[in-house]
């Protein structure tokens, strides 16, 4: 009889666990069903269609953005932080050209900034106009391109001619000269015509141009 009893308990014990184990089947199940958008086809959905807007590319819940992206133009006239000095308002033609001159540089002469201006100089203008503005580079030498129509850096011209017209010459380019603003931001620009102005001894030597040594020239 005893032995009866303690047999029944025992079923029902492991029904109950059966039960339990049911139940936590059931819902971790429920737990992974499909949930709007998610197809429910993947194990764990989120790891595979994410719902955090990537600016690059648009979930299907994003359509409505042009471009397949999250991310948007920028309203127009938009400035980046930090980028004021690229707003250039001068255009692209001959009084523009002229307008320009009334545009100061804003970047100090200093002797740091005038070697920067150099090192610059150095990459990006004397492959033309030669290292101390004798429009000797190798490019003028070999006859690929037409010599600039001023002797050198040293004329009157170039010594007389306003920063703001070089600025806008580098940004531009004039005839055989192309623009150089992919290469150098606006300060750098202003810092080259700084090199410029100190190789044309514009003003007088500058003190704060740095020696040139001629010997160092490849
Ligand atoms: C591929 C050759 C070439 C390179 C590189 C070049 N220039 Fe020129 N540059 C010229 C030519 C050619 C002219 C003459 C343009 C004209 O007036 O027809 C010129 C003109 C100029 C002038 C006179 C502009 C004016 O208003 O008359 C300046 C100043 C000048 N360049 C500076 C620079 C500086 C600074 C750099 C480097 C950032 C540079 N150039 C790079 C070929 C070059």
């Amino acid at each position: 009889m005893l032995e009866n009893t303690l047999l029944m308990r025992e079923v029902h014990m492991h029904k109950l666990s059966k039960l339990f184990i049911l139940a936590l089947i059931a819902i971790t199940l429920y737990s992974c069903k499909s949930r709007d958008e998610n197809t429910g086809i993947e194990y764990s959905p989120d790891m595979y269609v994410s719902k955090g807007y990537e600016p690059y590319s648009q979930t299907r819940h994003m359509e409505y953005n042009p471009n397949g992206m999250t991310m948007r133009l920028p309203v127009v006239g938009t400035i980046a932080r930090g980028q004021l000095d690229y707003v250039y308002t001068y255009l692209d033609s001959p009084e523009g050209y002229e307008a320009a001159a009334a545009n100061i540089n804003p970047v100090e002469k200093t002797s740091l900034n005038v070697l920067e201006g150099k090192k610059l100089y150095d990459i990006y203008c004397w492959s033309c106009h030669g290292k101390e503005g004798k429009n000797d580079g190798p490019v003028i030498v070999e006859g690929k391109f037409a010599k600039p129509p001023f002797e050198n850096y040293q004329t009157p011209y170039i010594q007389n001619l306003a920063d703001g017209k070089i600025f806008h010459v580098i940004t531009y380019g004039k005839n055989m000269m192309g623009s150089h603003a992919h290469m150098l931001s606006p300060t750098e620009r202003w810092k080259v015509i700084h090199y410029v102005k100190s190789l044309s001894m514009a003003n007088g030597a500058s003190p704060a141009a740095p020696a040139i040594d001629s010997t160092k020239v490849n």
